[in-house]
């Protein structure tokens, strides 16, 4: 960190209240002087950049002391506009996550796994290290300049936080001896004692306070306004990297001895472990010490100590094969039980949440518990097995609550002996809270859900809101605020995703009560808005998809679908072809789900037979129907349960059909999928193993080969394209050599996929 200059002003959370409200003053003169000189006169005094630091100098005092805030405040006026989104970083080399350990003999699997897979009998060296419970952040330096700050995001794309970084004293902003290109990565925390000072300041003025610390350090880092980061106590570990264009050392223990000479802050915890019983030992060590760290963390990360052995071990699709996560165990708190809420999700989903009488667990304040659906309230998992040893939930219940890792709160158990004399058990509603439709359990489905679709507020506001995040439309200022503003709005309703794209034309026709004349709108945001949305009328079809918000229909269905059919059109007629063979479908499932209750003698409630047995009587669906269905059926992870979802969801005619037909209607264009990129020399070549391989395990081989693209087969047929025989190879080489299938040694494939080895961890081209 460099020390700061003279002229710097004073930190602002070291500003007395004397000392703020005389600069806030001098702010109100400075700032109103700028803006005069600026709108007024045409005849700017200070440079944007300047105008700019001066306002949130003055935004950051404010946040800080409100009471003070001036009625002359130029927060109040318009001026510089401050970004409404972060940016998007594209990760060179993937984000990944950890795979988790819970037991100490998950640690004596892992390194089993390890050693197996590197063919490697000795034994191992791993470093362990604290898993600090943080957010983590990747931070690129170019010739040892700090340039970029992004957020793990989905681990392909994440925000840019670069201005937010620069504001965290424990990220160096030069580095003298780094490689030329150089990512580091690590976590950002706050400490309790930080925590708990943000957070009676915030109580005190008003502002919301944060669950945990975790979510305070989040909250901090993604601010807008950069000052409100400086003001936020962030703190940060290194211990991993990303792209390098010089390794760090050929060890991890090595990797993390430079980073902290490069002026990083790495866990003071981080030893050397000869194999799993020093691995536990130190588990054992981290968790004693845990309560005093004065930070949170959830378990001890172990990773393979030898780079270049890390390097032949690779990753999986999200997790790397050579680091494990041992999670300490869940922390656990005895409280009452005050009601059962039922909220109403996106998809119509009834979740059952319990109120408790707050409890603090592992340091946090607990007041709600999930309690995921009716079988669970009445001790039963999705299986119709026992759980809790049948013990059901009732309200009045004295229980025991856990929180493992991040999730929501669950309750672990009932103690019967306190249950209040009278207590009945729970009856799960069989309407809507929301909209009072009936709430409907399908068979086979363990939740109850509306069938109200759009007309029930639940759903359609959050199914709005779904359809406007991230990974779908994503229109910039229609974030989930606007489209809860919009949907209960009387002049400007937005209902259906549709009436996003007549928004303008509505507008426009309404002059006397334009948008951009209302409270929170303006002349340019409101211009702003109608371009995002103008944009958006042309759209990539996976994304169009995943914002339709069908359940079972996430992003990875929704870019299979796209793949295959490469047009709503295909896909529309599709799906009208297979209608009736899903309905076949799903009262073939309801009559068995049916029968197993009936045998298990379970209660459950009995369906309405009477939609079943009229599609038994239309007789079996035409062939059209089935060829359609089946076609659906065997795209690859495409199977019997969403394609109903799909199918049922968008059925013709129904009311989220018109729906998307009308939003159909709004759109320019509904752009198909780009191919999959194949960078690489054997992507999409089906490859068979055979033979003893001299260089790696069978394992290792078929890892990188399935990292590269190519498809592993077990046994050479006409579909093979290329066959990798080692030594001793037999009758699948004669099988190769009458297909004709092109045949290589252990050293011919390892030349044909040299060079390769870098992009093992980069993401497919979505
Ligand atoms: S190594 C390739 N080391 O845990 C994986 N991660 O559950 C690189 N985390 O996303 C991660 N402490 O945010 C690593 N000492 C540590 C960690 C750590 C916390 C977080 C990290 C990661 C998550 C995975």
């Amino acid at each position: 960190m460099e020390a700061r200059s003279v002229e710097e002003p004073k930190a602002v959370e070291d500003l007395s209240e004397a000392e703020a409200r005389a600069e806030l003053e001098m702010l109100a003169q400075r700032l109103g002087r700028a803006n005069r000189a600026y709108h007024t006169e045409d005849a700017p005094e200070i440079s944007d950049a300047d105008y700019d630091a001066l306002r949130r100098r003055n935004a950051a005092i404010e946040a800080r002391f409100p009471a003070l805030k001036r009625a002359d405040s130029a927060s109040d006026q318009v001026g510089a506009a401050l970004a409404d989104g972060f940016g998007k970083v594209a990760h060179r080399i993937a984000m990944l996550s950890l795979e988790n350990a819970f037991e100490d003999g998950d640690v004596a699997d892992f390194d089993t796994r390890v050693r197996s897979f590197l063919n490697h009998p000795g034994g191992l060296r791993y470093t362990a290290e604290p898993k600090i419970d943080g957010l983590s952040l990747s931070l690129r330096y170019e010739t040892g300049r700090l340039l970029q700050a992004a957020t793990r995001g989905d681990g392909a794309t994440g925000e840019n936080v670069t201005a937010n970084a620069l504001t965290i004293a424990d990220i160096p902003q030069h580095i003298a001896d780094a490689p030329e290109i150089m990512e580091i990565r690590g976590e950002v925390y706050m400490s309790h004692a930080d925590f708990a000072a943000l957070n009676t300041r915030q109580a005190e003025s008003g502002e919301k306070t944060f669950a945990n610390p975790r979510n305070a350090a989040a909250g901090s880092l993604r601010q807008l306004d950069a000052t409100i980061t400086a003001s936020r106590p962030l703190k940060f570990f290194a211990y991993a990297w990303g792209e390098l264009s010089a390794p760090l050392s050929d060890t991890q223990f090595g990797a993390i001895q430079r980073l902290a000479d490069m002026g990083f802050q790495t866990n003071p915890l981080t030893r050397l472990c000869d194999g799993p019983a020093q691995m536990l030992a130190q588990y054992h060590t981290i968790g004693a010490e845990r309560a005093g760290l004065g930070y949170d963390i959830d378990g001890v990360v172990y990773k393979v100590d030898d780079l270049a052995l890390q390097a032949r071990l690779g990753f999986r699709s999200t997790t790397p094969r050579w680091a494990i996560a041992h999670k300490f165990p869940a922390e656990l708190a005895w409280t009452w039980l005050e009601a059962i809420d039922i909220q109403v999700g996106r998809t119509g989903a009834l979740s059952p949440v319990a109120r408790l009488t707050p409890v603090t667990v592992g340091g946090v304040v607990v007041s709600n518990a999930t309690l995921h659906n009716e079988d669970y309230i009445h001790g039963r998992n999705s299986a119709g097995e026992e759980i809790r040893g049948g013990k059901d939930i009732r309200i009045g219940d004295f229980v025991q609550v856990y929180r493992a890792g991040d999730v929501i709160p669950k309750l672990a158990d009932v103690d019967l002996s306190k249950r209040p004399v009278g207590a009945a058990p729970y009856l799960f509603p069989e309407a809507c809270p929301e909209c009072s439709s009936p709430a409907i359990r399908a068979p086979g489905d363990s939740v109850r859900r509306c069938t109200g679709g759009l007309i029930c507020p639940a759903q359609g506001v959050e199914r709005l809101k779904h359809f406007v995040s991230r990974g779908g439309f994503d229109i910039e200022g229609l974030g989930a605020k606007q489209v809860e503003m919009f949907y209960h709005d009387d002049l400007l309703p937005v209902k259906t995703p549709a009436d996003i794209f007549t928004l303008e034309a509505r507008d426009t026709a309404n002059p006397l009560q334009s948008l951009k004349n209302r409270d929170g709108f303006g002349d340019t945001s409101v211009r702003k808005l109608w371009a995002a949305i103008e944009e958006r009328r042309t759209i990539g079809f996976e994304r169009f998809l995943f914002a339709l918000g069908i359940r079972d229909v996430g992003e990875v269905a929704a870019r299979d679908l796209a793949r295959h059919y490469h047009s709503w059109d295909a896909l529309s007629q599709a799906i009208d072809l297979a209608y009736p063979a899903a309905l076949r479908q799903i009262a073939a499932d309801e009559a068995e789900a049916d029968e197993r209750a009936a045998a298990a003698d379970s209660g459950r409630r009995a369906q309405p037979a009477k939609i079943r047995a009229a599609i038994w009587e239309a007789g079996p669906p035409p062939p059209e129907a089935l060829a359609a269905w089946n076609e659906l059926l065997s795209i690859d992870g495409i199977g019997a349960v969403l394609a109903v979802s799909l199918v049922t969801a968008l059925a013709p005619g129904g009311h989220e059909r018109v729906a998307v037909d009308a939003l159909v209607t709004q759109l320019r264009e509904i752009t198909p999928p780009a191919a999959r990129a194949s960078a690489s020399p054997v992507a999409g070549l089906t490859v068979v193993f055979t033979g003893t391989l001299e260089k790696m395990t069978r394992a290792e081989a078929k890892a990188r080969a399935e990292a590269l693209g190519a498809k592993v087969a077990g046994s050479v047929s006409a579909k093979t394209d290329l066959l990798v025989a080692g030594p001793g190879a037999g009758s699948k080489l004669k099988e190769a050599a009458k297909l004709n299938i092109r045949t290589l040694d252990e050293d011919g494939w390892l030349a044909l996929i040299a060079g390769e080895a870098g992009s093992q961890t980069e993401k497919d081209d979505t």
